[in-house]
């Protein structure tokens, strides 16, 4: 019973501290939390693309729709992931050339949504290394303007 209660006491202990460690984190930006998470999404999800493209995976139409929905849905969320506060004097990799240019940030994301979209519906592997070059361009297309 004694000891039934230690694991108890122990696994709340440690319940409630990682609890306060996720909340800390977020209340500092949530944005900019949100944001790594998003990208680190969306490039596991590359990964798998590509790996089906270069045959280190075999293709799978159903894993590449998959991979390629998740990327377009999460896409829509980068505008929002990067307001003002979240940009101007904080450590980030993020330049402050988004707020100038929102327009232009925007449809960048919305070309990431867009390939992404288009490659969803690819058949073979030929129609997948086809459609992941556009994708992997509007990465670095935003990349190369807004990210340090
Ligand atoms: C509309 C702009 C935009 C698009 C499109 C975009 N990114 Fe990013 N990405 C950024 C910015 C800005 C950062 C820096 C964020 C920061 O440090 O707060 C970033 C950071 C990252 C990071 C580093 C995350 C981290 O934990 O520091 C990865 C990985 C990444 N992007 C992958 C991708 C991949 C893969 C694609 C395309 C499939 C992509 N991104 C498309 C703007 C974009």
């Amino acid at each position: 019973m004694k000891s039934t209660l230690g694991i108890v006491f122990v696994a709340t202990i440690v319940a409630v501290s990682s609890a306060a460690h996720v909340q800390n984190m977020s209340a500092a930006m949530p944005e900019i939390f949100a944001r790594h998470h998003v990208m680190e999404f969306i490039g596991s999800h590359m990964r798998v693309l590509s790996q089906q493209a270069s045959g280190k995976l075999p293709f799978s139409k159903e894993e590449t729709r998959t991979s390629s929905n998740a990327i377009a849905v999460v896409a829509l969320t980068i505008p929002y992931l990067f307001p003002d506060e979240s940009i101007v004097g904080q450590s980030t990799d993020a330049m402050d050339s988004i707020l100038m240019n929102r327009d232009d940030f925007t449809s960048k994301a919305n070309d990431l949504w867009m390939a992404a979209t288009a490659l969803s519906e690819v058949a073979d592997v030929e129609q997948l290394k086809a459609g992941l070059g556009p994708v992997g361009q509007t990465c670095r297309s935003c990349h190369s303007a807004y990210r340090k």
